[in-house]
């Protein structure tokens, strides 16, 4: 793998040396220890920006749900709702890696439902697609990658199962770190191209990325996995409150917030439109 100047404005390794992410270059940047960035999108004119901005794999997360679609949880998340995003993150992304998420309830019946959910999904754009749960799902995570689709895993808090788990709480302490662990092995072995890792203690995480040839990347999973993902409007600061394991890099919410405040001036004070706006003739 290339390791050019990075035209994102960093010196480290680009995964792919800068060309369109592919699903051979994950495995190949965790060889190189070259660290995965990560961020959802939900349509083009953010897939567009965070495309642009050098991340390496765009995640059409069921979070839309929560961020963009008003939902308490992922549960109500459609699968047609799932196309729409995915065409539209598609259509926008140049680089990176689309992933997209097969919603609660489009793949638990097994492979042939996941069959046909998935295919929608990669009909619409995606680069590949994330299911959630470990052991129980291998037969399906097969069944996708012999049929040619990439399938990411999902381990760890699994939002869509936010009801057995009993809220939103580190998965994989004490005993349950082997079961985790057995989790994360057979995931690969089906034939996962990654694995997410949601709010695990940190030194697991580290083992589980220390055990597999594939690639972890961590939410709320320590430093130690071979890559990150964020809600991109956790990463950018879109509303006051974030969780613990995310960090806004901006004040976007704010500066939106500021923007339509000014416009709003401009036009009650009759400063705007001015005359370079409107057409005389
Ligand atoms: O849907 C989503 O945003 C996710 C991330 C939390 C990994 O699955």
């Amino acid at each position: 793998m290339a390791t050019p100047e990075s035209p994102y404005g960093t010196s480290a390794t680009v995964v792919g040396g800068g060309k369109p992410v592919r699903v051979h270059h994950l495995a190949a940047a965790k060889k190189e220890g070259a660290k995965l960035v990560m961020l959802t999108a939900y349509d083009a004119v953010t897939a567009q920006l965070l495309d642009a901005a050098g991340t390496d794999l765009l995640l059409v997360g069921d979070s839309i749900g929560n961020v963009m679609l008003g939902h308490d949880s992922t549960l109500p998340v459609e699968l047609d709702e799932m196309v729409v995003a995915t065409r539209s993150v598609a259509r926008a992304t140049k680089r990176a890696l689309v992933v997209a998420d097969l919603p609660f309830g489009t793949y638990e019946a097994g492979p042939e439902q996941a069959l046909a959910s998935a295919v929608r999904l990669m009909k619409a754009g995606a680069n590949a697609v994330k299911l959630e749960g470990g052991r129980p799902r291998a037969a399906s995570v097969k069944a996708l990658t012999q049929a040619g689709i990439p399938v990411v895993g999902h381990l760890g808090f699994t939002p869509q199962s936010v009801n057995m788990l009993g809220g939103f709480r580190v998965q994989g302490r004490g005993e349950a770190a082997e079961e985790l662990l057995a989790d994360a092995q057979a995931l690969a072995e089906a034939g996962a191209i990654a694995l997410v890792l949601e709010m695990v203690p940190e030194p697991l995480a580290a083992r589980v990325t220390e055990s597999l040839a594939i690639p972890t990347i961590g939410i709320g999973a320590g430093a130690r996995c071979d890559g990150q993902v964020l809600v991109w409007t956790d990463m950018a600061g879109m509303t006051d409150w974030s969780p613990r394991f995310a960090h806004q890099f901006g004040q976007v919410g704010e500066a939106l917030r500021q923007a339509a405040a000014d416009y709003g001036a401009a036009v009650r004070e009759k400063s705007f439109p001015a005359e370079k706006h409107w057409f005389s003739s």
